[in-house]
């Protein structure tokens, strides 16, 4: 087993849907202001764009939004330009970053009236820290005990109106306790190719790169329906028309480059091909568990779950079924291994 665990490189992936160090620097140049600026999403922004409407003609803050979906979809994007449309201040912090109840306490009570506080990865925060902010969310009060033993007492301090946005992966992952709190759940969802494509034609004018409108498209359709990956595989695009070309992005120039990149056209690199062929090797395409998958290829249950599987479910490469995660015929035949009829592909099949 060891042998082919070491196969799996999930740590340097191009397709890489989380930040990396390189991104955040880009990211913050690319990102757009305001709603008009903002491409796709177009649910989520349409019932934004009334609330914010409602909360400023009624004089209120806005309530407090749970935005959950796969990474580098453009939460904390969002989120900045929902303050700048309020215009309040936006102050940014994240679940894992918040170690200790005063850490929660200093954030909550240096928020100005209606100011946007957005919690990363909300899922991660601790449990004793998400106590905090149940009043803080709900009274706009913060509950702190001072002293210890019988001497404690707790008192109660207000706070400033304020709106608090989480991000997650996954609404589930949230406690129902805190979950409940938040009047307006959004979920994003991955982006089309042609909505991917406009970002990279924005993003290419902002950094200044020569592309066209079928290099655009290119890049786009190989980007697992994610800005983030899009704009990554832009740039590496363009060092490739800069050495090998002229320095413009055309759709050859961009399927050469990504054909070194080893991406395929639909955006899968090898660590996909082979989760996919493990399973296929392994467990005859499945079903095979979860923590089993995440075993054999030596990467976290969650990390599968959350970044690896939304996009090839999507494409409908892989499927979840009660008994565990199937290849399914679409993702043999992209293979190229023959189909072997008879497996589990999704559909429930009665076993005798
Ligand atoms: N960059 C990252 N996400 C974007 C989006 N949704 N629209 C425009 N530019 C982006």
């Amino acid at each position: 087993m060891d042998s082919f665990v070491n196969d799996f490189d999930f740590e340097n992936r191009i397709v890489e849907s989380s930040v990396t160090e390189e991104d955040a620097d880009t990211e913050v140049t690319l990102r757009p202001h305001t709603f008009d600026e903002y491409i796709g999403q177009e649910k989520a922004k349409e019932v934004l764009k009334i609330y914010i409407d409602a909360a400023k003609m009624r004089g209120d803050t806005l309530d407090h939004v749970l935005l959950y979906g796969p990474p580098g979809l453009g939460k904390t994007t969002l989120s900045g330009i929902i303050a700048s449309e309020l215009g309040v201040n936006f102050r940014v912090t994240s679940g894992p970053a918040i170690e200790k109840q005063g850490d929660l306490a200093a954030l909550l009570t240096n928020l100005g009236e209606g100011d946007v506080l957005f919690i990363d990865e909300i899922h991660r925060l601790n449990r004793s820290i998400e106590e905090i902010l149940y009043p803080a969310m709900e009274d706009f009060s913060l509950d702190i005990i001072i002293g210890k033993g019988p001497a404690a007492r707790s008192i109660r301090l207000p706070l400033q109106h304020f709106t608090l946005i989480g991000a997650t992966t996954r609404a589930g992952q949230l406690t129902t306790p805190l979950r409940d709190r938040f009047g307006v759940l959004l979920r994003l969802e991955l982006y089309t190719p042609e909505e991917l494509a406009k970002i990279v034609r924005r993003s290419a004018g902002i950094l200044e790169i020569p592309i066209d409108g079928e290099g655009a498209l290119e890049i786009a359709s190989r980007s697992r329906g994610t800005p983030r990956i899009a704009n990554r595989l832009l740039k590496r695009v363009r060092d490739y028309a800069q050495v090998k070309g002229d320095g413009e992005i055309t759709l050859k120039v961009a399927s050469d480059a990504l054909k070194m990149l080893e991406i395929d056209e639909l955006g899968l690199d090898n660590t996909d091909r082979k989760m996919m062929e493990t399973m296929i090797k392994y467990y005859d395409g499945g079903p095979v568990g979860l923590d089993t998958l995440a075993a054999t290829v030596g990467e976290e249950a969650v990390t599968i779950e959350d970044v690896y599987e939304p996009y090839l479910m999507q494409i409908g490469f892989v499927s979840r079924t009660p008994r565990g995660r199937c290849v399914t015929r679409l993702a043999y035949e992209h293979l190229g291994i023959p189909y072997r009829p008879g497996r589990d592909d999704g559909q429930m099949k009665i076993e005798n």
